[in-house]
């Protein structure tokens, strides 16, 4: 018999697709384990403040298509101070719940991870764009973003066409490049810049675009992930070096938008089952779900944000080079 009765959930960080099928998992498992519910609004602020809601059933039916989270999100200063946390601690306690499901991306883990030391068990869910955690295949939101930025970079590329310019495309994903890689791969990119292979060296790219030149091609697609150099500075460069009309779109928060795709739906579905799972039926915690050779498992939290286990897959950026050439 489960000592577990009553869970929160909470979604944290920059929100992502599928946490809202996250969300539905975990609040229809636990209640059919009869196990309750509460919704944690704004992630770790409204377990400071106490924005909370019982979630049942009818809160969570026909959620699925809904980006965004129901329960908000937030990125809590607050929470990095101990004082808040043994407020979160004693709010939780007060209210005899007993776990807490925390759907998010890193910095959502590392609030965690300081979390189980206020003697609250813990599982985490990864929820992020960016695919930046080391433990799991696969995190809510990169697929549909991943196919948000390819959509709009294929009609970036109608107009970048009809105009005979370089266009350079600006993609989210913070310190990894997954994003730029997909999305960039998937839109046949003439060059694509990702913060784990750049040195700093805009010629790389001017090359690629002269050598197609060349070849008779006379628009330009330069996929960039965000933060590994400016964009505009790229653009004007390749203008000033190529003589070819160059412009920059930045695609922001259009990825973090819209209706999941499958993928996320699904993944959001089983990771939030699994969490109530192994918390509630295995009596295990302090874990965060993940997905390793496209199976459902577990790993200690730490282990999600070891940056000494966090390459980029060699295989497909090979195939990157080998396909942009
Ligand atoms: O982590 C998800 C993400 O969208 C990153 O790709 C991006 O760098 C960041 O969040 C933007 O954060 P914010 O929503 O706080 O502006």
């Amino acid at each position: 018999m489960s000592d577990i009765k009553r869970i929160a959930v909470l979604t944290s960080g920059g929100d992502a697709q599928g946490m809202n099928s996250a969300i539905r998992a975990v609040t229809y498992s636990a209640i059919n384990a009869g196990v309750s519910v509460t919704g944690i609004y704004r992630g770790y602020e409204g377990l400071i403040d106490w924005e909370v809601k019982e979630l049942t059933i009818d809160n969570v039916r026909n959620i699925n298509n809904r980006g965004g989270t129901i329960l908000y999100s937030s990125r809590s200063e607050r929470f990095l101070d101990k004082k808040n946390r043994e407020i979160a601690a004693k709010n939780l306690k007060d209210h005899d719940i007993d776990a807490l499901v925390v759907i998010g991306g890193d910095g959502s883990l590392r609030g965690a991870i300081e979390f189980t030391k206020e003697d609250i068990k813990t599982i985490c869910i990864p929820g992020t764009i960016d695919r930046d955690m080391c433990c799991t295949e696969y995190t809510l939101g990169f697929d549909t973003a991943a196919n948000a930025a390819m959509e709009a970079i294929d009609r970036i590329r109608d107009s970048s066409v009809s105009h005979g310019r370089c266009t350079v495309v600006e993609v989210m994903g913070r310190k990894r490049g997954y994003i730029a890689l997909w999305a960039g791969m998937a839109t046949s990119a003439d060059a694509i810049i990702l913060p784990e292979k750049w040195e700093g060296d805009f010629d790389n790219v001017v090359e690629a675009i002269n050598r197609r030149h060349v070849g008779g091609k006379n628009n330009y697609l330069v996929v960039l992930a965000e933060g590994v150099t400016d964009a505009n500075d790229l653009a004007n460069y390749i203008q000033k070096e190529t003589g070819i009309e160059s412009r920059v779109s930045v695609l922001g928060y259009i990825q973090r938008g819209g209706s999941p795709t499958a993928k996320d739906r699904m993944y959001g579905s089983l990771m939030g089952a699994y969490a109530v799972e192994i918390l509630v039926n295995e009596g295990r915690y302090n874990r965060i779900v993940a997905i390793k050779n496209d199976i459902l498992t577990d790993y200690a939290i730490e282990e999600a944000l070891d940056i000494n286990n966090n390459e980029l897959d060699s295989f497909q950026y090979k195939l990157s080079l080998t396909l942009s050439v």
